[in-house]
């Protein structure tokens, strides 16, 4: 392999790949725990972490034991036939979940897909043909397939890619009496994210979660809780929902569940799983024996007791610090967020504060319309929070122009 500048890199992908991301003028080679380094030998600290996917560490070691005894076993092979690793898979998460059962999926967009055609599905059967409906909120993201980019807030201001699905609506987040003013006899599900992570890192007031539940049991709507980012460890909890003390009917899952490899998930009680049917949904790879090896490997790290306290010792000591930053500058408006899922809005422009980050040796990512997004490997220990306020610290103080 030849090597190249960063910016000749950077001219050869704005050429080659479609410009859909804001290219950032760094070619990430290789990565470690919580850092990363580029082409240039430039280190990183990762508070982006593939936007909260890499829950374990960049090159984790027993990912790296698990890939390599599994890629020299069976990587693929047809949904038809089972493998020990999608089992175990299936086992771990009904087991840490209140579900009983499970279908492996590529990635969010598809888990969000497979969870809206079981609830459509169930709805049909349990409640009339024409019960089809779905509310989502203002601000959500759920990924960009059609149902699920229905679903997104933001298709509402795509009308280039419509039509979208019809019958679903965009409720206010944390509003109980908007939920009401749109439920009717055509209502099949509700799709909440416990906190919205595109949406700018806005968590559910307990009430409303608890609120939703209870509007969905007095209508038998279906609850679909979609967890792809704050899910998995992410606030300090395996699956969000036991955060806020509900139980959903479906939960969607990915991202950190494979800590880097692409897999997703969604889970549901029996008696809404049990309308599926042979033929009624499918795909090729979701559920592959390498990568149901790997996600195992990854939630049985991220289920472990100390594992999940260091995610809310070292949220909230990087909170605590981001607040302190705050009271002693005028450029921090507000700190947000959960575990190690925070958002943190500042005066200055996005971009650039962002441009600046990355420059100083920390990457971070944009959520909503200005907030920088920390989402670091689970791993992040007090060192490396130490790290971030430091880095945070000196571009917040120094000014960003
Ligand atoms: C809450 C939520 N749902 C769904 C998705 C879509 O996941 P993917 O990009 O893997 O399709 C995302 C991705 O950011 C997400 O944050």
């Amino acid at each position: 392999m030849t090597f190249d500048t960063t910016e000749n890199y950077v001219q050869r992908a704005t050429d080659k790949i479609m410009p859909l991301y804001a290219i950032k003028d760094a070619v990430l080679e290789r990565g470690k725990n919580c850092h990363v380094w580029d082409t240039e030998g430039r280190e990183y600290l990762d508070c982006i972490a593939g936007i909260a996917v890499v829950s374990v560490g960049h090159c984790n070691e027993r990912v790296i034991n698990a890939i390599t005894d599994q890629i020299n076993k069976l990587t693929m092979c047809s949904g038809s036939y089972q493998t020990v690793p999608k089992i175990q898979c299936a086992e771990l998460l009904t087991e840490l979940c209140c579900a009983e059962q499970v279908f492996f999926t590529n990635s969010g967009a598809e888990a969000v897909e497979g969870a809206l055609k079981l609830a459509r599905k169930w709805a049909h059967i349990n409640r009339g043909e024409d019960v089809k409906e779905i509310i989502a909120f203002k601000n959500s993201f759920h990924g960009r397939t059609y149902g699920a980019v229905t679903c997104t807030y933001k298709s509402v201001k795509q009308p280039e890619f419509g039509p979208y699905l019809p019958g679903v609506h965009h409720a206010e987040f944390n509003s109980l009496e908007s939920v009401k003013s749109f439920i009717n006899d055509k209502t099949a599900a509700i799709i909440v994210e416990p906190i919205q992570g595109e949406g700018g890192i806005l968590p559910v007031e307990p009430e409303f979660m608890i609120g939703l539940r209870e509007l969905c049991d007095e209508h038998n709507i279906v609850l679909i809780s979609d967890e792809i980012q704050a899910g998995m460890g992410r606030i300090g909890t395996v699956f969000a929902h036991e955060a806020y003390d509900i139980e959903p009917d479906i939960t969607t899952i990915a991202k950190g569940m494979g800590g880097g490899f692409p897999i997703g998930a969604f889970l549901a009680k029996k008696k809404f799983s049990e309308v599926f049917k042979y033929g009624d949904h499918g795909t090729t790879y979701g559920g592959n024996p390498l990568v149901t090896r790997i996600a195992y490997e990854v939630i049985d790290q991220i289920r472990q007791p100390a594992f999940l306290q260091n995610v809310i010792d070292t949220g909230n000591y990087l909170m605590e610090g981001l607040n302190k930053l705050k009271a002693d500058t005028n450029s921090i408006e507000e700190v947000r967020g959960k575990g190690l899922m925070i958002g943190v809005d500042t005066v200055y422009d996005i971009n650039k504060l962002l441009k600046a980050m990355q420059e100083n040796g920390l990457l971070a990512t944009q959520a909503g319309a200005k907030s920088m997004r920390l989402t670091p490997p689970l791993t992040m220990g007090k060192a490396e929070a130490d790290e971030a306020l430091e880095k945070i610290g000196h571009v917040i103080k120094k000014g960003v122009l």
